[in-house]
């Protein structure tokens, strides 16, 4: 957005430069604060070796502050007297974080954590795919249900990745019961 003071005081190259850099600065900060912000409420340790530690945390930031993949792929998705619902302080089940196992009727949410290096063994490619489109790869012809994939597909390629390259840093786990 154009500031009105820019325009009266400068010409109509400097005020774009400099409402180009309020803008960029503005920005940088805001992605910053989401990244540190992601380091710090990522409930398990990250393993960041081969991988761009800013995609980490804007990935982690996403997951857990944005996303709430961890309330159906987390079972259960709160550690034992860290419930919130009863005034309690939040505490995620840091064990079988992002394992899947939560049963929605007939569906069973998925195992997230990374096989052989790839987040629920799939490769990016796959993985943007089942968040844009709810492709079901195990199921041939289907879609994923209750997954809420209508409403993920509107997210930037960017946050996608973010979220991929977070999802690979987290540790291998199995489902809780
Ligand atoms: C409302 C519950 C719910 C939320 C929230 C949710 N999911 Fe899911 N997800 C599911 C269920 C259930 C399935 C399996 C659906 C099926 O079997 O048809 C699934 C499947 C998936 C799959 C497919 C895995 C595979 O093996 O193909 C991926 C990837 C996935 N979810 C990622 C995410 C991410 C990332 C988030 C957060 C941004 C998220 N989900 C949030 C319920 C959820």
């Amino acid at each position: 957005m154009r500031s009105l003071r820019c325009w009266r005081r400068k010409s109509r190259r400097q005020c774009r430069d400099h409402n180009d850099r309020d803008h960029n600065d503005r920005h940088d900060q805001t992605e910053r604060e989401r990244i540190v912000r992601g380091f710090k409420i990522a409930p398990v340790p990250l393993d960041l070796k081969g991988k761009d530690p800013e995609l980490v945390g804007l990935g982690s930031y996403l997951v857990n502050a944005v996303g709430g993949c961890n309330d159906c792929h987390t079972n259960p998705h709160l550690a034992n007297g860290g419930d919130p619902f009863q005034g309690q302080p939040k505490q995620i089940n840091a064990t079988n974080y992002l394992a899947g196992g939560m049963a929605f009727g007939p569906f069973i949410s998925r195992n997230l954590t990374p096989e052989h290096g790839l987040p629920a063994g799939r490769t990016y490619k796959e993985f943007k795919e089942i968040l844009r489109k709810g492709t079901d790869f195990d199921n041939p012809g289907q879609l994923l249900q209750v997954m809420p994939w209508p409403g993920y597909q509107e997210m930037s390629d960017h946050d996608i990745r973010a979220m991929y390259e977070y999802l690979r840093a987290i540790p291998p786990a199995t489902p809780g019961s």
